[in-house]
């Protein structure tokens, strides 16, 4: 793979994906860290006099215009962060935009308007893809979030161009995170968040390279369910019993620690203000749902923790947006953030919760993709490596 330090890119005009997928409420920007995540990237060429289109996707539109999904805020941090004029394009494609970008000098910025605007976008399709590489004379991908998408503006788009290259941000990911392919041991995952369906692969890839898994966020519900207890209210995937019974078997197989959570704080609704029931796993009432880890059970994975020489963090332990539901993420990640372990993170809500509670400084790693983190993590090869690769003859 080629990356842009060891480019020619002076006086061309770049077309730079980059994943502004940022967390927005009421238009404002809630972390900027995937921005600034960025900016080296977009330093580094506009010192070389390049100009730069700037290409991104945020939420899942699914192919409408959907003024709420407008890139709008993100051009305006990026402006800030980059003491730069940012302009927005109407559009990311189309002769209107196309003449914006063909207008601008070395040195200045257009950002184009969300890519998922447009359907053709998630469909790879060449069209849509062609049309998108007329903004720009040479390619840059910066958007390690989300090279695992087999998307128009990661993978179709670089068949246009004779040019192709990383950014910094996809070097840095891509340089440490292929050093944990032999980690120091005992090696830890943790894997939290909503949903067992959107983390099978990695549960069962990471299977064979990890001493112990801990298991938190709704989640854990499911691997509870599948063994037989009652789970009120809480969010489970009854198609998934099976698997998940599946997994703790092969777990048991292997002689991977399986942590799941002893006990949990439970609530009416994810929006309930009390967050103070605290009940052991067998108990969680009919009409509760099991919203965060109990203190038992942030006691249990300390235990497993504290041992750990490399952890791997990705998903909240619990319904963290609400405060109530926080305390299990807030105690994991300060508990990491003590370790003398490498201690590496993915997933924007991870990443989101550590930043905000001022100790990212404190950890090895903090990656700026999720799914794509952990698809790496599993040893899969991301789309949008390959198609790079593919271009470095
Ligand atoms: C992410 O936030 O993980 C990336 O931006 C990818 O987003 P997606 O899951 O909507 O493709």
């Amino acid at each position: 793979m080629k990356f842009i330090d060891s480019q020619n890119i002076s006086d061309k005009r770049l077309l730079v994906r980059v994943d502004y997928n940022v967390p927005i409420k009421d238009g404002l920007i809630q972390d900027d860290n995937r921005i600034r995540a960025s900016i080296p990237t977009l330093k580094m060429a506009l010192q070389d006099n390049a100009s730069l289109v700037i290409c991104s996707h945020l939420g899942k539109p699914k192919g409408q215009v959907r003024p709420e999904l407008s890139l709008s805020p993100a051009a305006q941090r990026l402006e800030e962060l980059l003491e730069t004029q940012v302009s927005l394009a109407p559009d990311c494609v189309g002769e209107e935009t196309l003449a914006m970008a063909e207008s601008l000098k070395p040195g200045q910025v257009l950002m184009l308007e969300n890519l998922r605007f447009h359907p053709e976008e998630e469909k790879n399709d060449p069209d849509f893809s062609r049309e998108l590489s007329r903004m720009g004379e040479a390619y840059v991908n910066d958007a390690f979030g989300v090279s695992h998408r087999a998307h128009a503006s990661v993978v179709g788009v670089t068949e246009y161009f004779e040019q192709c290259m990383g950014g910094l941000l996809l070097k840095k990911e891509w340089e440490y995170l292929s050093k944990i392919v032999d980690p120091a041991r005992p090696f830890v995952l943790i894997s939290g968040g909503a949903k067992v369906s959107s983390k099978l692969g990695v549960l069962y890839n990471l299977m064979d390279r990890v001493d112990s898994m801990v298991i938190g966020g709704a989640m854990a519900n499911t691997f509870i369910k599948s063994m037989g207890f009652g789970t009120g209210n809480s969010l489970v995937e009854n198609e998934l019993l099976d698997e998940a019974r599946n997994i703790i078997h092969k777990a048991r197989e292997k002689k991977v620690g399986f942590y799941i959570p002893v006990d949990f704080i439970v609530g009416l609704d994810m929006g309930s203000d009390q967050g103070s029931e605290v009940v052991p796993f067998q108990d969680i009432p009919e009409d509760k749902m099991a919203l965060d880890i109990g203190p038992a059970t942030c006691a249990l994975f300390a235990e497993v923790l504290n041992r750990a020489k490399t952890v791997i963090w990705n998903g909240p332990m619990g319904a963290f947006e609400n405060r109530a539901f926080a305390q299990g993420s807030y105690n994991i990640a300060d508990l990491l953030s003590d370790l003398s372990a490498e201690t590496i993170v993915g997933g924007g809500d991870t990443d989101a919760l550590i930043h905000k509670m001022g100790i990212a400084h404190k950890f090895s790693f903090i990656s700026t993709g999720g799914g794509s983190f952990m698809e790496f993590l599993e040893g899969k090869t991301l789309p949008g490596f390959k198609a790079l690769e593919n271009k470095s003859g």
